[in-house]
């Protein structure tokens, strides 16, 4: 490992982090300068930069235009799915921005009022995001791809005074109306918003149907012509600017909170020091602005950086092809891209040979960086002997909200080793532990945990839940916060993450709950138990797989095929087509411990064609035996 610029960084984040993080912490406009770096008053709830007060639009927009970025462009918005091209400069993004956050405080959203946006790539959705931020609102942002469970969930739990929403999503295959989702969402949920605004898009146009809702709908455009802009309104460092759901192993998802001024001090740091991008450069995330990457790396960081960033509503292939990555990194002079793994083999996939990058200028290019799930070796290969840049594995994940484990392109690039997002990122006390919580020898695999206190930008806790903060994340080993994720450091310092030590699946690079599939399926009148386990796929990383039980009485012979379809239909319809639930298989019964706990590492080993751990606890291991067959067969 070197022993040059990122040691002496990470050892002194780690011994001296007042030091480390203050001085980072100079990159961000204050109204008033905190007056504590790391505040550990409270362990285990640590905060930092307390006493400072800030306003985080501001330093993404106002401090830009102010310094004289006003003609830059900030948002390029690409659109091969709607065949719209367009571009916000930093005063137009401002101007948006700041009338749109008027209109939110004309309804009545004042600071740490909350406002769900459930919306499609468009650039409304980074307004919408920089209003609240504008009116210290709390926004919690829900990806369009999921259904109205999942929406209803974020509903009841953040309870929103206002939804922004859009009347549809475009998937190359079709046109998603929202409005039905929006509304099943609003309907399961006992929390309504007082105001729903609606953005009517060209290609599906809706109006509110005729029943009675508790709730005002207001048209975008409409809200934005009549709106006054509005200031920047003074908040605490502390103070929330997001909430973000994220799947657990339960069906009830986990609101992570971001606060303001860790997570403009981090991001912005990580943005030059890990990523290389500085002001004025143009970077491209492909990712979706209701996932943390989209959050981070479309949104806030670059612009807290006052570069410019890419919005690309559509896929790696299929809109058209693809060589719809390369034409966005030539067409707008990108000097790097983050997207997902499976992004990168969707490519390969369809070219294999990279000849789709012909009539592509991407010289420029510095580096790919790939997060969101495992890097395997050949889709590093792949992507390496390609692109003739350097392609980074970095880990994380929505708790953190920027990297744990990086290759620093900005600080002190290092050699890559494949398989490794390389080292722990200055900030990160990460550990690698054993089932009695001792450090595991280097090389040697056990859970990854980061001693506390986390850096900053990464959870302070729950929303309004700090007991599941400390149950869920602290509990397992004391003083450290458990990521949830197995692996080893090697000798040199690298970091190896194996996978998901827990049931939280991970498919294309979309976090998903075990538990939120398994109410859908369970929801069904036939079903009386079910199992949903995350196997391998060579293309999505893992996929999820149903086993369910039918109620007695009921000819699985006979009735299987309907049930099949309806309960993969049903997870569509509840969950969101995302979920990915192609295979259900009927089964006689589901192995469980003596206590009733459903073995689903033990039937995930079995799928993947591993030696299956089962525990002396195993309540009838015959129930096992019976379901190999079965298990072995995953359809692809
Ligand atoms: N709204 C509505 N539906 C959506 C959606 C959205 N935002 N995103 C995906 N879906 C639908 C898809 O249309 C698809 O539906 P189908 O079953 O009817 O075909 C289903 O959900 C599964 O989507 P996905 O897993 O994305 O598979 P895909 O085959 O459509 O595309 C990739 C595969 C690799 C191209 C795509 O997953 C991708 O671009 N991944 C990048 C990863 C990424 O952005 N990760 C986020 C964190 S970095
Ligand atoms: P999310 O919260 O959606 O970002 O998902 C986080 C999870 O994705 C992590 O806990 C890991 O399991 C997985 N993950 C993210 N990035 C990587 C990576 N670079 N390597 C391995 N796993 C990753």
């Amino acid at each position: 490992m070197s022993n040059g610029a990122y040691a002496t960084a990470y050892e002194r984040s780690i011994n001296d982090p007042d030091a480390f993080w203050g001085e980072a912490a100079t990159a961000i406009e204050w109204i008033t300068p905190p007056t504590t770096v790391l505040d550990a008053s409270r362990p285990p709830f640590y905060r930092w930069f307390t006493g400072g007060t800030l306003n985080t639009c501001f330093n993404a927009l106002d401090r830009h235009v102010r310094d004289g970025r006003g003609d830059q462009v900030a948002l390029y918005y690409d659109s091969p799915v709607t065949e719209v091209k367009s571009s916000l400069t930093y005063a137009a993004l401002l101007d948006q921005v700041s009338r749109f956050a008027g209109a939110l405080a004309g309804l009545g959203v004042t600071k740490g009022d909350r406002v769900l946006v459930y919306m499609p790539m468009v650039p409304e959705a980074v307004v919408a995001m920089l209003a609240c931020a504008r009116l210290g609102a709390v926004h919690s942002v829900v990806f369009g791809g999921f259904a109205p469970a999942e929406l209803s969930a974020r509903i009841e739990d953040a309870k929103p005074k206002v939804i922004v929403s859009a009347t549809c999503g475009i998937e190359p295959s079709r046109t998603i109306a929202y409005r039905p989702m929006l509304e099943g969402g609003i309907d399961r949920s006992e929390h309504k918003p007082e105001h729903v605004i609606m953005l009517q898009r060209p290609q599906l146009t809706s109006e509110p149907g005729p029943q009675a809702h508790p709730w005002v709908e207001h048209d975008w455009h409409a809200l934005l012509v009549s709106a006054q802009q509005a200031g920047c309104v003074e908040v605490a460092a502390t103070d929330p600017l997001y909430i973000l759901y994220t799947s657990g192993t339960t069906g009830r998802p986990k609101g992570i909170v971001r606060d303001n001024g860790g997570h403009a001090v981090a991001l912005r740091w990580s943005m030059e020091n890990i990523y290389d991008i500085h002001p004025g450069e143009v970077w491209f995330t492909a990712s979706d602005v209701g996932w943390v990457v989209g959050h981070s790396y479309i949104v806030y960081a670059p612009l807290l950086t006052g570069a410019t960033t890419i919005l690309y509503e559509g896929k790696p292939v299929g809109t058209p092809d693809a060589s719809a990555f390369w034409r966005i990194i030539s067409e707008y002079g990108a000097k790097a891209m983050f997207t997902a793994p499976t992004a990168y083999r969707a490519i390969k996939r369809e070219d294999p040979g990279g000849e789709k990058m012909a009539g592509h200028d991407i010289s420029g290019l510095r580096n790919v960086f790939l997060a969101g799930e495992r890097l395997d070796p050949d889709t590093y290969h792949w992507a390496n002997d390609i692109l003739h840049c350097e392609v980074v594995d970095n880990w994380w994940q929505t708790e953190t909200g920027w990297p744990i484990a990086a290759n620093l392109r900005g600080l002190d690039p290092m050699p890559i080793k494949p398989g490794s997002p390389s080292v722990r990122v200055p900030g990160y006390d990460v550990q690698v532990l054993d089932e009695v919580g001792a450090l595991c020898d280097r090389g040697n695999e056990g859970a990854i945990a980061i001693r506390l206190p986390l850096p900053p930008g990464t959870l302070p806790t729950l929303w309004q839940d700090d007991d599941r903060y400390v149950s869920g994340y602290l509990s397992v080993y004391e003083g450290y916060y458990l990521t949830g994720d197995g692996g080893l450091i090697d000798e040199d310092g690298y970091v190896y993450v194996m996978g998901r030590t827990d049931d939280v699946l991970n498919v294309a690079g979309h976090r998903l709950s075990t538990g939120s599939i398994e109410a859908a399926l369970a929801g069904h009148p036939d079903v009386a138990e079910c199992a949903v386990i995350g196997v391998a796929d060579d293309f999505k990383g893992q996929i999820p797989r149903g086993l369910v039980v039918l109620k007695g009485g009921i000819d699985a012979q006979a009735e299987g095929e309907r049930i099949r379809k309806e309960l993969v239909q049903r997870v569509r319809d509840e969950v969101g087509a995302v979920a990915s639930l192609k295979q259900v298989d009927i089964v006689a019964a589901l192995p469980k411990t003596r206590s009733g706990k459903i073995l689903r590492k033990t039937m995930r080993e079995l799928a993947d064609g591993k030696v299956p751990t089962i525990p002396g606890t195993i309540e009838d291991a015959s129930v096992l035996d019976a379901l190999k067959d079965t298990l072995a067969h995953t359809q692809h």
